[in-house]
């Protein structure tokens, strides 16, 4: 059984999109052990409770400096035994000691076809506010291992979804997710859950 970590920071709708399909049988071989989040207040952390998953807060405003943070948090982490950490709209930079302990058992999904629309400054609504104002026909989702950089690990998976006219960031967003986000997570962790992963991908 792969122990998997799920962190967040916002609203949870790609953790929602894991619970549910661990309900419905759609990931194998793969049972969620923590949810982590920076923020107190996520929402994600609400959905992690009512489905019987551990919900832990570590915010870094909790400590007196940003080592101090880093440490616990990796600590808190590593107490899970986790094979798979799945970043779902963690909006913290991983530490880099946690990288390198971590290789190849750090996925994220980012809200765009990488390398488009990524990096430092893209995350969230940003990125579909960038997308609009490019003026691009097609945006998507990507799923990719965490390296030191941002946004620059090996690519897993990734899936197109249209722009369309009379797009708002909003609406852009919510496409990104329900055509590909929510679909591209869960089967990232069920591939490597069943080593359905290439080898050349590890
Ligand atoms: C998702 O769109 C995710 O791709 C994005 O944050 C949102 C979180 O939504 N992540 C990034 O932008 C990372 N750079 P959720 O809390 O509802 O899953």
């Amino acid at each position: 059984m792969l122990r998997v970590g799920v962190m967040v920071s916002g609203g949870g709708t790609n953790l929602q999109a894991i619970l549910d399909a661990l309900d419905a049988g759609k990931i194998t071989g793969a049972s969620i052990e923590v949810v982590v989040s920076n923020n107190p207040n996520a929402y994600a952390l609400e959905r992690a409770r009512k489905h019987g998953v551990e919900a832990v807060c570590l915010s870094p405003k909790d400590f007196s400096d940003r080592d101090a943070f880093e440490k616990a948090f990796l600590e808190k982490v590593d107490s899970y035994n986790l094979d798979l950490i799945v970043l779902a709209g963690f909006l913290v930079r991983i530490p880099e000691a946690m990288v390198r302990k971590y290789e190849r058992r750090i996925i994220n999904i980012h809200p765009s076809l990488i390398p488009s629309f990524c990096g430092v400054g893209f995350y969230g609504l940003k990125v579909h506010e960038a997308a609009l104002a490019r003026g691009v026909k097609v945006t998507g989702a990507t799923v990719h291992y965490v390296d030191g950089g941002m946004d620059t690990g090996p690519i897993l998976l990734q899936k197109a979804v249209e722009v369309k006219d009379g797009d708002t960031p909003e609406i852009l967003q919510r496409r990104v997710m329900e055509e590909a986000e929510w679909i591209l997570l869960p089967e990232a962790i069920n591939r490597i859950a069943n080593g359905q992963i290439q080898e050349e991908e590890k």
